[in-house]
């Protein structure tokens, strides 16, 4: 853990440096212990067969006991043999374990190779029973250990001059992180509309840096559409707080009749109805921002949904001698209440702007992953279209000449947009051949 916590300490070009030292230091390694097995391999190698052709010639000179009938000529044709060879050393010893003869006395060599040769009983000659042949490997220890000196210091020097240079590369690679950073750290105090700029930057820092410009984007369409929520929402409260003042102001000028009286407040009380439906609304939306979900429970019939809406409007149709007719049926998991809802908003809309003595069409459809789309049509003047991507927007309206209505602020379809989103749905709108459909889909849930 503790291990992990200092890594996480280390900057990027410590790691990437570090990482290379160690990678090189591990090549480098097997490297020089290759070499340094490969070149110990063979001298032993050489060392075997050196040892091996003086054994054969001292066992030839022993083995022929013929033409050396005394010790001493024996002993004088082993000296002739080891003297052309300043690696090989002789010793024969006695039976009794005493030593008889050694060549080069002084220089026999200490931990060289050894094989001892004992004689057989009949071909002993004189009293020795042992011959010890020694080969010194001293300089090709000497060799190895030099060799493996110098691919020492080789490694630990490469692997110095790679970790450095790869520091220095990796410093250099890193410098447009840096410089992204510079330019991040500047944007905090530049305009909201500054973006970070992808000149000069490595391919693999485009895409993030991109996704980065994406995110302040959407930051700033989220901070304007604050902005103006703000600025409409003030708007929205202040024209009935103005004319509600204005109504106090009058009634307590104290020269009123009761009936004048009444109507002041009954106007207030207007307008404190309009204010909070506002807030209602605006509270509605908070909550569906704020991620919380549609309550589903299962609905057999959208259509009989619909024609209790419907039913709700009966008068307003009658006295705009207006007819509504629902088409198509669905069932689904659905919170009812917020369909009756969104539904009530679109009937409200298409009640405003049908043209009078028309039909409003309610048209139910489902699809195969069990969604249902409600869309309401009606016959009226089309929306501009420059208006239609905003007609869902919080406080939009087209009509601005209505912007005084007690009623309608712009958020009726805002609210229609929020349940299907409540609903994992969407909104559509759509003008043609002077029919505007606007309808919502809902996905339906466990
Ligand atoms: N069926 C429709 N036909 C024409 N315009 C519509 C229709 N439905 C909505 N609109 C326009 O979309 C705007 C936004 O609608 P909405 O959010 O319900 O606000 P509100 O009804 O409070 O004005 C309205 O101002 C209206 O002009
Ligand atoms: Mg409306």
């Amino acid at each position: 853990m503790k291990i992990k916590s200092f890594v996480d300490t280390i900057s990027l070009s410590g790691r990437l440096t570090s990482g290379l030292a160690l990678f090189s230091l591990c090549v480098l390694g097997f490297l020089f212990l290759g070499v340094h097995f490969a070149i110990k391999d063979n001298l032993e190698e050489k060392q075997s067969l050196h040892l091996q052709s003086a054994v054969s010639a001292i066992k030839h000179l022993i083995e022929s006991p013929k033409n050396h009938q005394t010790s001493l000529s024996i002993l004088h044709d082993l000296e002739d043999l080891v003297h052309g060879d300043r690696d090989v050393h002789l010793k024969l010893i006695e039976e009794s374990g005493g030593i008889l003869y050694i060549s080069k006395p002084s220089a026999w060599p200490q931990g060289a190779r050894t094989i001892e040769l004992p004689l057989p009983e009949e071909r002993r000659i004189a009293s020795y029973s042992t011959v010890v042949i020694a080969l010194d490997t001293s300089e090709d220890q000497a060799l190895i250990a030099k060799f493996s000196a110098i691919l020492l210091a080789a490694t630990l020097v490469g692997c110095s001059t790679i970790g450095l240079g790869g520091f220095v590369i990796v410093r250099q690679g890193l410098y447009p992180v840096r410089s992204l950073a510079e330019q991040t750290r500047q944007l905090a105090t530049l305009a909201i509309g500054e973006r970070l700029n992808t000149q000069g930057i490595p391919d693999e820092l485009v895409l993030l840096v991109d996704q980065f410009n994406d995110l302040l984007s959407r930051l700033e369409k989220a901070y304007l559409q604050l902005e103006s929520f703000n600025a409409n929402v003030a708007h929205e409260l202040r024209t009935p707080l103005a004319v509600m003042t204005a109504n106090c102001e009058l009634a307590l000028r104290g020269s009123d009749t009761a009936d004048q009286l009444r109507e002041y407040i009954g106007s207030n009380l207007e307008d404190l109805q309009s204010l909070s439906g506002i807030i209602s609304d605006m509270l509605f939306l908070s909550h569906a921002d704020r991620g919380e979900k549609a309550r589903r429970l299962p609905i057999a019939s959208l259509s009989t949904l619909c024609s209790e809406v419907v039913e709700y409007y009966e008068a307003v149709f009658l006295e705009a001698g207006l007819n509504c007719i629902i088409q198509g049926d669905a069932s689904g998991s659905f919170d009812g209440a917020l369909l009756r809802r969104a539904v009530s908003n679109l009937l409200n809309n298409a009640v405003r702007h049908a043209q009078s003595k028309s039909v409003i069409e309610i048209n139910i459809k489902s699809d195969k992953e069990g969604g249902a789309h409600i869309s309401v049509i009606n016959i009226g003047a089309p929306i501009p279209e420059e208006s239609l991507p905003h007609i869902f927007d919080r406080f939009y309206r087209i009509d601005t000449s209505r912007i005084s209505s007690s009623q309608n602020h712009g958020l009726g379809l805002a609210i229609v947009s929020a349940i299907a989103r409540m609903h994992g749905g969407d909104t559509t709108a759509s003008c043609a051949n002077g029919a505007t459909t606007i309808g919502i889909y809902v996905r339906s849930g466990a």
